[in-house]
């Protein structure tokens, strides 16, 4: 297995992307420690991962609360002796769609102040841990719009490239410490607005503004991309379990581009 006996936290880890990242890291022999807001939605994952013979806990943590992801990840060092990998899979509901004049700053700045937040909160509070073991993987989340041009998502554009941009400076800070980072960044995922995903809501409303159905509108984005189809839940996941194990022990300030080719470099 590819993640024997590394402890994970997965922030967010109640999520749809979160919820299936550490499915996959517990199916690949990691202890996954589920930290989220909403108690019920870490316990199904963690009842998921239990019934499947993996070792998972979950804890009440706001990951844009420092002092409660501090105590959090001081608690499972403590407790597991590591933390080996951390994923950040948190996601909120923001506005799409308003032209800037009609933007407010508060819901222009609502996605940057939350995801820059947030990653450095849990990037800082793991790192420590990480620094003193001298070893680590550290994943964060992104989307397309990182680099794509509007309209629409000026907020969520920023906030994206930040995190990536994010990603890659921490990668040079904790390298020389053993510590890899790397930004994952898949494309619209069908399965997510199929359930729970806040996503859901947003790509709803996009599709609404352009006068279409949301599965017309997925199905636009997949026609978009050089495979012609959009990601799926499960290459996300395999894609996180990769980079998080020591066969990708030579990547570090990357992104990896989940996108079906709709961006290429
Ligand atoms: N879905 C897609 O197609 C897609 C594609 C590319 C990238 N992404 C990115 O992937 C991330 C996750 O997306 P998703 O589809 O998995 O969303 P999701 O299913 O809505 O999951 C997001 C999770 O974040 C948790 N959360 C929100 N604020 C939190 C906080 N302050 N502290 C702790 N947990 C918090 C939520 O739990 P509570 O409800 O308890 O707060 C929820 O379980 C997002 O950043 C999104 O932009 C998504």
């Amino acid at each position: 297995m590819l993640l024997n006996n590394k402890n994970a936290i997965i922030y967010g880890g109640g999520g749809v992307i979160g919820g299936a990242i550490a499915r996959a890291f517990a199916r690949e022999g990691a202890h996954v420690f589920l930290a989220g807001r909403t108690l019920d939605k870490l316990e199904a994952v963690a009842s998921d991962i239990t019934t499947a013979g993996g070792a998972a806990q979950i804890a009440q943590v706001d990951a844009l609360d420092e002092r409660s992801v501090q105590n959090h990840a001081d608690d499972v060092a403590m407790k597991a002796g590591s933390i080996d990998i951390v994923l950040n899979a948190i996601g909120i509901f923001h506005v799409q769609g308003t032209p800037i004049a009609e933007l407010t700053l508060e819901d222009y700045m609502s996605p940057i102040t939350t995801y820059t937040r947030t990653n450095f909160i849990t990037s800082k509070a793991v790192s420590r841990h990480m620094v003193n073991k001298g070893s680590g993987v550290i994943l964060t989340l992104s989307t397309p719009v990182s680099r794509m041009a509007g309209p629409g998502f000026m907020g969520h554009s920023v906030a994206c490239a930040g995190v990536e941009s994010f990603s890659r400076h921490l990668a040079g800070e904790l390298a020389p410490n053993g510590i890899r980072v790397i930004c994952l960044r898949p494309h619209m995922i069908p399965e997510a607005t199929e359930v729970s995903s806040h996503s859901r809501d947003i790509f709803q409303i996009n599709a609404e503004l352009a006068g279409i159905t949301l599965d017309q509108m997925l199905t636009g984005a997949a026609s978009s991309t050089l495979l012609k189809r959009l990601p799926t839940l499960a290459e996300v996941a395999n894609t996180a379990v990769f980079m998080a194990s020591d066969q990708a022990g030579a990547m570090t300030g990357t992104v990896a581009n989940l996108t079906c080719g709709f961006l290429v470099d």
